[in-house]
């Protein structure tokens, strides 16, 4: 159910009685990437903020925004990592800057969207991508494993809300949101991984109705699942080729690249989607149409 725009405009802290209209579409489409450039590409003049930009798939879809123009705030949990990706993207003449922070810590998330927005002045994209990813069976993960998976997974997603959907509103282009997911929610349910897959359905739940709530004030907000994605968390439990023969059943037959979960990130931020919010985009390679695998075919290196 949408909210009432009251509601809309009390979360907003603005009035949602004009909400912005985003640009229509370029005819001519979007123009080339431009992968040695940062200027002039989709996203020029755009503030977007990734959370897990430190590294794995948040690092990649940070860099394909910069690449194309954007302004990138690095949100990064562990600093080194964090520091490295902003260090990297500058000498390549990127415009990066970061935030550290726990997104477990509710104090920890409003200063970091503080600290960006009066770095930057403005805030038009947010992309959640960071993910506690706690393993353990159901019967034997413990209460600590719990707490910090729902604060980081869970909690975490009200806390980003609160703190970005005043400066979302009030973005020119306007703003919009995408959560990252997972093949893991709702759909495939691999042992050691279902109170991670669990959250990720809390997630897609929480967007698809968030995006009732801030359509009013013109802000987007979608979703996109990865499945089985060759990042350098997956490779800490699986080489390329041990993950292209586990997804060699997937209709696609090997696992994604980071770039390819980017691609369509961008579009979903991009002017060219400007009439889909509360969407859900399985990026998988037809992962979800195939049976899981029988019993005692996967152990909890699998991936998610
Ligand atoms: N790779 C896949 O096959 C796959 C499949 C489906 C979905 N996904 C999703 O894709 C996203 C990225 O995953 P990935 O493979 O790139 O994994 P990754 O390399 O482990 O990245 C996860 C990122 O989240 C950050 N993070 C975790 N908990 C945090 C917290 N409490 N506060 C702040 N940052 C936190 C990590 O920070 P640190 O650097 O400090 O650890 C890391 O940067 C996740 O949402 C994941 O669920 C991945």
């Amino acid at each position: 159910m949408t909210a009432a725009p009251d509601d809309a405009a009390r979360l907003s802290g603005i009035s949602s009685a004009s909400p912005p209209a985003e640009p229509a579409v370029d005819p001519a489409g979007a123009p080339a990437r431009q992968r040695d450039a940062a200027v002039g590409g989709r996203f020029a003049g755009t503030v977007v903020l990734v959370t897990g930009a430190g590294r794995g798939l948040g690092r990649t879809i940070a860099e394909e925004f910069a690449v194309e123009g954007a302004t990138v705030v690095v949100a990064a949990r562990t600093a080194r990592y964090g520091e490295r990706t902003v260090r990297e993207f500058r000498e390549r003449g990127l415009s990066a800057s970061l935030v550290l922070g726990d997104l477990a810590e509710r104090a920890d998330v409003a200063r970091m969207f503080d600290e960006a927005v009066a770095r930057h002045g403005a805030l038009d994209v947010v992309v959640h991508s960071a993910a506690d990813n706690a393993q353990g069976l159901l019967a034997e993960i413990d209460d600590d494993a719990l707490d910090y998976l729902l604060r980081s997974n869970v909690y975490a997603l009200h806390w980003i809300t609160r703190a970005a959907v005043p400066h979302l509103s009030r973005s020119k282009l306007p703003g919009r949101m995408i959560f990252i997911s997972s093949g893991a929610a709702n759909r495939v349910f691999s042992p050691g991984l279902n109170a991670y897959g669990s959250t990720k359905a809390y997630l897609e739940s929480f967007a698809r109705g968030l995006a009732g709530e801030l359509g009013p004030l013109g802000v987007r907000v979608n979703v996109v699942g990865p499945g089985l994605t060759v990042t350098e968390r997956m490779l800490g439990h699986l080489t390329h080729a041990q993950a292209d023969a586990l997804a060699s059943t997937y209709p696609l037959g090997r696992a994604g690249l980071p770039e390819e979960i980017a691609a369509a990130v961008l579009f979903l931020a991009s002017r060219e989607a400007s009439y889909i919010t509360g969407a859900s985009l399985l990026v998988d390679g037809g992962a979800s149409m195939v049976p899981f695998p029988a019993r005692g075919a996967m152990n909890d290196s699998a991936g998610h």
